[in-house]
């Protein structure tokens, strides 16, 4: 493959869990991989153990103009985007009636409005015939107790993801969403600790298992390829049919926990 032939893919939220494992998968598959990160030192790591050619750049997705500048820069250095994944989310847990409005807006503010600004500023720069994928979960279909910023945020990215499918479909830009059920990573690891958590997730998944970051990575590798080139406004399930049976009950699991 010629220097000019290689496809340049975008991880955002790449320095850990899932975008790091996708960062990897696209690596190995021949990209030139550019991670964005909040944790710059992280994305740098990340991208050094990926091989020389790679980037790492600190990005927060709540911060416009540093999007707008990695966008930009990934344009101005390589010419093109063909490939985009956006991984970057925080989660929270509290009842409704309690939830500090911060809090709240916090989560949003990551998981929804990121999602909009990196789609926002990739869609500037992404080539006619790219693919642009965006994290949302199974809490965007299954409510959890505990969840409602997560699982509202969640939601909204797969109305923002179709609508921009709607948008970007003449330049022939895909636009999908990938919705994982659990996958131990930094972020779920905590919640693992409570006694009962990790038990009612695999007693509501037919797979009987959590999902691999592995799991995730690849199918965002079959959504920005050519195989998935007449899927477009799609919200892919990965969560070993967990969306077939009910949410554990986070909320009372804690209260349980902390009695
Ligand atoms: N792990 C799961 O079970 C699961 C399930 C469903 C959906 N998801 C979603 O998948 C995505 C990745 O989750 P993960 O489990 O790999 O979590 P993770 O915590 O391991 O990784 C998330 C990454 O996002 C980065 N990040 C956080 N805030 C950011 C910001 N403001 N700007 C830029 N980067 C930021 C973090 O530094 C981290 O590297 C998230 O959107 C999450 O909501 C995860």
């Amino acid at each position: 493959m010629s220097a000019a032939d290689r496809r340049v893919s975008v991880v955002v939220g790449g320095a850990s869990g899932l975008g790091l494992a996708t960062a990897r998968r696209l690596a190995e598959d021949g990209d030139l991989v550019v991670i964005g990160d909040v944790d710059g030192d992280g994305a740098e790591r990340a991208a050094k153990a990926l091989g020389e050619d790679h980037e790492g750049w600190a990005v927060d997705v709540t911060d416009e103009a540093a999007v707008q500048g990695l966008f930009e820069g990934v344009a101005a250095r390589h010419g093109a985007l063909h490939g985009l994944v956006n991984c970057a989310g925080v989660s929270t847990l509290s009842p409704v009636v309690d939830h500090d409005a911060a809090e709240w807006r916090r989560v949003v503010d990551v998981c929804l409005t990121g999602s909009f600004l990196v789609l926002k500023h990739a869609g500037r720069h992404v080539a006619d015939g790219g693919s642009l994928v965006t994290l949302a979960s199974l809490n965007a279909r299954q409510p959890g107790t505990g969840m409602a910023a997560y699982c509202a945020a969640k939601a909204g990215v797969v109305a923002l993801t179709e609508v921009t499918a709607l948008e970007l479909g003449r330049r022939r830009v895909r636009v999908n969403a990938v919705a994982p059920g659990l996958v131990v990573t930094p972020l779920t690891a905590p919640a693992m600790d409570i006694p009962g958590v990790r038990e009612e997730y695999v007693a509501n998944t037919p797979l009987g298992r959590p999902g691999l970051p592995d799991e995730i990575a690849a199918a965002c590798r079959f959504l920005l390829s050519d195989d998935a080139a007449w899927i477009t406004g799609e919200t892919m399930d990965i969560n070993g049919g967990a969306h077939l049976q009910r949410y554990p009950d986070l909320m009372g699991l804690v209260t349980k926990a902390f009695a």
